[in-house]
């Protein structure tokens, strides 16, 4: 068991002193300079389930083009949706677009600085309120992600399973966030859960906490934290519309809102279901008439919730009739920020058109 809440603190940060990640949003440990908040919280969304190493060089656009929260604001959605093609969970762009909006015209370019305030904003939960009070305003806030949750797992051997173990572990993280440099503290944490307490093969003699941890004590430091067995994803199915014009332009039209991929560019089709569309269906999804081929290979992709495997239809046509969409050449459809999942359609699209062509 770690000693005492404060001997664990101090030497967590000293520790971060020595050893924080340098990271694009991220002020030097103890720095007089905090970080903006617009910074704290621009991360920190990007950041829900998404890697550092990703992360990065979206946050250094967004920040390059977007420097103020005013200037994203005033940014047109699609542009913001655009910059954010690649990072998925594309609702979190929409709420990010529309909390920039909130604190440029409602609160005059100015993050509120407690949590409760916080928590109002769109698309700002409990993580992420807690994140940027501490971080940003220095409030002895405690942004629990799973580097904390696994870090405090095992510094108190916790073998409840999770989730279940969430408000035993918050009660450990509450209890040993400092008055001093409570920001400082919530980063440590997170680092020493992404390089040293890793998931499979903790470095344990590279720890600060390494004497005290109790699930290395135990011998139990790589098997913690518990999880409860999940159900296995469920696979669904669709069928997608890849229409080509003879200028090598595709066919996209853009999705709804609400929904997956909201918002976004893709390719039309049916809707995505536990059992693949039959024939009728398949007719049905249709965007226009067209001599529609299927190709032998599906665009699979893997969602939050569900694998899906989407079945890709072709054709060559030069005419859409009256149905609403537009042609996007080849060479823009990075600029138009595809999602990943209608990229892979587009790809195999393109290579059955073009052996075609070569054929
Ligand atoms: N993961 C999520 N937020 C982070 C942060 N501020 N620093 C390091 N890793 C993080």
């Amino acid at each position: 068991m770690l000693s005492s809440p404060e001997r664990a603190a101090d030497a967590l940060l000293d520790w971060y002193d020595r050893s924080a990640r340098r990271l694009p949003w991220r002020a030097p440990p103890g720095a007089s300079d905090r970080t903006p908040a617009y910074f704290v919280w621009l991360s920190e969304v990007m950041l829900q389930q998404t890697t550092v190493a990703t992360v990065g060089p979206y946050f250094n656009r967004f920040i390059a083009r977007w420097p103020r929260v005013q200037d994203l604001a005033a940014a047109p959605r699609d542009e913001v949706l655009a910059a954010w093609a690649g990072l998925g969970y594309y609702a979190r762009a929409r709420n990010l677009h529309a909390c920039a909006e909130h604190v440029a015209t409602t609160l005059g370019g100015a993050f509120p600085e407690t949590e409760p305030e916080l928590l109002k904003l769109p698309g700002v939960g409990p993580y992420t309120a807690a994140a940027i009070a501490a971080i940003a305003f220095d409030q002895p806030a405690t942004p629990v992600d799973g580097n904390y949750e696994r870090v405090l797992a095992r510094a108190y051997a916790v073998e409840t399973p999770l989730p279940d173990a969430k408000p035993e572990i918050r009660a450990h993280a509450e209890a040993l966030t400092p008055q001093q440099r409570p920001g400082d503290f919530a980063q440590a944490m997170m680092d020493l859960g992404a390089t040293i307490c890793t998931p499979k093969t903790p470095a344990c003699g590279l720890c600060p906490w390494m004497r005290d941890c109790a699930g290395r004590r135990a011998g139990l430091a790589q098997e913690l934290p518990r999880k409860r067995a999940k159900a296995p994803k469920p696979t669904r199915y669709g069928v997608a519309y890849i229409a080509m014009d003879p200028n090598a332009r595709l066919w996209l039209q853009k999705r709804p809102d609400k929904g997956l991929l909201g918002g976004m560019l893709g390719f039309p089709g049916s809707d995505w279901r536990e059992t693949p569309p039959d024939d009728a269906e398949v007719a049905r999804a249709q965007p226009f008439a067209a001599a529609w081929r299927a190709i032998d290979t599906e665009a699979r992709h893997t969602f939050t919730h569900f694998h899906l495997r989407l079945s890709l239809r072709v054709a060559r046509v030069s005419d859409t009739g009256a149905a609403e969409g537009e042609w996007v050449a080849r060479e823009r459809l990075d600029a138009v920020a595809l999602p990943t999942l209608m990229a892979k359609a587009a790809r195999l699209a393109f290579s059955q058109l073009d052996q075609d062509t070569a054929g």
